[in-house]
């Protein structure tokens, strides 16, 4: 499958073909969602929380996203890859979000970023299209400033919400941004959303009248059983059977049951008699 460009999304959405993104971490799950001919792979600053075991994204560091965003090029077959910004790293000014996103593209190879925020972050968009770096907008349920939005709750349930989100989403597609994530958007200012832009819109908690869909590969694949939000579905259930896979291989241990000669590397006759009296 060759890779998708710009160009190539927004004829899909012109066309209603929906686009389909994952989170991706490493190479491991990057080639998984690959193989699975996952169009987009994200490498979010979820990562703080799936994979590194902070309590939110706050902690995360643009090292970290540039050492988890290098394995996921290394193995994303050709695929879309997108990283995120972390949070500090576009806050300060243009200059300095500019000087770290070409770091990240320099240094990853991804091929685009993702900064959340509102109008407010337009000038930053602008900056970093500027250096030709392709920005992905993300609204709604920002996670970097939850507590500023009053906790982990859908936006857009007021008129004052929707307009300010739906002013948001034109504003950024104005600045130039690529795509916009909605998380945990109203279904309908959602579909709002999608149907005023041109730009496609990739919804995570935010209803079926998007362009396409992200989820974190751990929640849907049922790897992480301490998040369970309303808009989760789990395609697969791997974390009992991992658990089932590890308990196996514990006891075979313990029995000495493994490994076993077809798991072993006897010497053969030959290699036995020249060994002599050095083994048993
Ligand atoms: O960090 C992330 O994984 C994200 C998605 C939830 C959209 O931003």
């Amino acid at each position: 499958m060759s890779k998708l460009t710009i160009k190539k999304m927004q004829e899909m959405k012109k066309n209603g073909d929906k686009l389909v993104m994952a989170t991706a971490y490493d190479v491991p799950t990057a080639r998984l969602a690959a193989a699975a001919g996952i169009d987009i792979l994200l490498v979010g600053d979820s990562l703080g929380q799936v994979v590194l075991g902070y309590d939110s994204t706050v902690p995360v560091t643009i090292d970290e996203m540039i050492h988890h965003g290098k394995a996921v090029v290394r193995g994303a077959e050709g695929r879309f890859v997108i990283l995120d910004m972390p949070y500090g790293s576009y806050h300060i000014s243009d200059e300095d979000t500019l000087r770290n996103g070409l770091r990240m593209i320099k240094e990853t190879g991804a091929d685009a970023l993702k900064i959340e925020g509102l109008r407010e972050i337009t000038p930053r968009v602008r900056a970093l299209r500027r250096a030709g770096i392709p920005i992905v907008g993300h609204i709604g349920l920002t996670p970097q400033t939850t507590t500023i939005l009053g906790g982990h709750r859908v936006q857009g349930r007021s008129r004052q919400e929707a307009t300010r989100l739906i002013e948001a989403a034109h504003a950024l597609e104005e600045a130039g941004a690529m795509m916009l994530v909605l998380e945990c958007v109203a279904t309908e200012v959602a579909t709002t959303i999608t149907e005023q832009t041109s730009i496609p819109i990739i919804g995570i908690g935010a209803g079926n009248g998007c362009d396409g869909q992200v989820l974190v590969f751990h929640d849907l694949l049922g790897l992480n059983d301490s998040f369970q939000p309303v808009f989760l579905q789990k395609f697969a259930d791997l974390r009992p059977a991992a658990i089932a896979g590890l308990e196996a291989y514990a006891a075979a241990v313990r029995q000495g049951s493994f490994p076993d000669t077809d798991h072993s590397f006897p010497l053969n006759a030959e290699e036995r008699k020249a060994m002599g009296p050095l083994i048993k």
